[in-house]
């Protein structure tokens, strides 16, 4: 089973809307994956998503309450299969972190839809609804792309 974790800055909005957007495509798909997601920073450990996150998720369908934000850790290099980072910074930082023996492979999440290679997710934390429901928008598309990617293996 695959197994993917999704990495932003705080892990309070745009890590978990890729976690929730993943676990909904795969189940809508049919496809079983592990799916967790996590933070460069840890200033946010142990709280819920941003409401405005929460709110976005659930206008489509998808309930994060239940999520709680973590920093990414050294064995998250070895237990996942795919580390993906929600911007190119939050890419930089994964590459300075990872342990001499990570295994997983790194990549942004805009790689994974076809056009959008190399492109970061903008942070939504300083917007507004609207800029929310871009974001949704963007991590819906990628987990359609890893599912279409991964979903068999
Ligand atoms: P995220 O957004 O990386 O998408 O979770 C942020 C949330 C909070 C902060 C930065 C980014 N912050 O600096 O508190």
């Amino acid at each position: 089973m695959p197994s993917i974790l999704f990495v932003c800055l705080g892990n309070i909005c745009r890590s978990p809307l890729a976690e929730g957007a993943l676990r909904a495509e795969a189940t809508r798909a049919g496809v079983a994956v592990v799916v967790d997601s996590a933070g460069t920073g840890d200033w946010h450990a142990g709280e819920a998503p941003d409401g405005r996150a929460q709110g976005v998720a659930a206008r489509h369908g998808v309930d994060l309450s239940g999520l709680r934000a973590r920093q990414v850790r050294a064995e998250d290099f070895r237990r996942f299969d795919h580390v993906i980072a929600l911007d190119p910074q939050n890419l930089a930082d994964l590459r300075r972190l990872a342990p001499a023996d990570a295994t997983a492979a790194l990549s942004l999440l805009l790689d994974w839809v076809p056009g959008r290679e190399g492109q970061g997710v903008v942070d939504p934390w300083f917007g507004d609804a609207a800029g929310f429901e871009v974001t949704w928008a963007e991590v819906t598309a990628a987990a359609r792309g890893i599912v279409g990617r991964l979903g068999g293996s």
